[in-house]
């Protein structure tokens, strides 16, 4: 589903230390909608080249798949391939990323179960929605920040508001923001 919290979780993977710790070399791909081959491309050497892009301007698409296969041959990737809408977006570009056994990983997010088995995930994790009192948690965190308690005369008209968001992060977040602006 989307704004359910599947790229803010995957970036808090790619962010995690002791998981950077494992790999030389990290990719992040988002792929919008409209997707297309080359941008896909040009996102990636982004990340592991520090080539003045326009460089890449004269390249044909094979070449650039090829650079980006050669940079990720000899370490250990970490590519994240964020929101991903279909198995044959996943065909076009799943070659890029070599398959070296050397414990690289892509990590993808997706809203369809099916291309999350079809691209090969044993056991892809399920996003849950947030029950009502991580709702409430989460709209109260963002309204009042982590660091500031709520007044609590508030309590019962947030929990109203975070029930109406249907546990979903992408409402809460909205909504905390009308609440701040309301407020101010
Ligand atoms: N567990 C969470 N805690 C706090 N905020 C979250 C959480 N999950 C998602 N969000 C917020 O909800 C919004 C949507 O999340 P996002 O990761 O973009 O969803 P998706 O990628 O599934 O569409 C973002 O503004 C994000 O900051
Ligand atoms: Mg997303």
């Amino acid at each position: 589903m989307g704004g359910i919290g599947k790229t803010t979780l995957a970036k808090k993977v790619y962010d995690h230390f002791p998981i950077r710790y494992h790999f030389d070399i990290f990719v992040w791909v988002t792929i919008s909608q409209e997707f297309q081959y080359r941008n896909v491309l040009l996102e990636a050497l982004h990340c592991v080249s520090k080539k003045n892009p326009k460089e890449y301007d004269e390249m044909y698409d094979n070449e650039l798949a090829d650079l980006v296969q050669k940079s990720l041959k000899g370490p250990r990737y970490l590519v994240v391939v964020d929101d991903i809408w279909s198995t044959d977006v996943w065909d076009s570009i799943s070659q890029i990323f070599p398959n070296r056994n050397n414990g690289s990983r892509v990590l993808l997010t997706t809203r369809e179960t099916d291309v999350a088995i079809y691209a090969n995930t044993s056991n892809p994790h399920k996003m849950n929605l947030l029950d009502l009192d991580n709702s409430w948690k989460l709209l109260r965190d963002k309204v009042f920040g982590l660091e500031h308690d709520h007044p609590p005369e508030l309590e019962e008209i947030g929990k109203k508001i975070a029930e109406k968001c249907q546990g979903l992060p992408l409402i809460i977040s909205v909504k905390s923001l009308l609440v701040i602006q309301i407020n101010a």
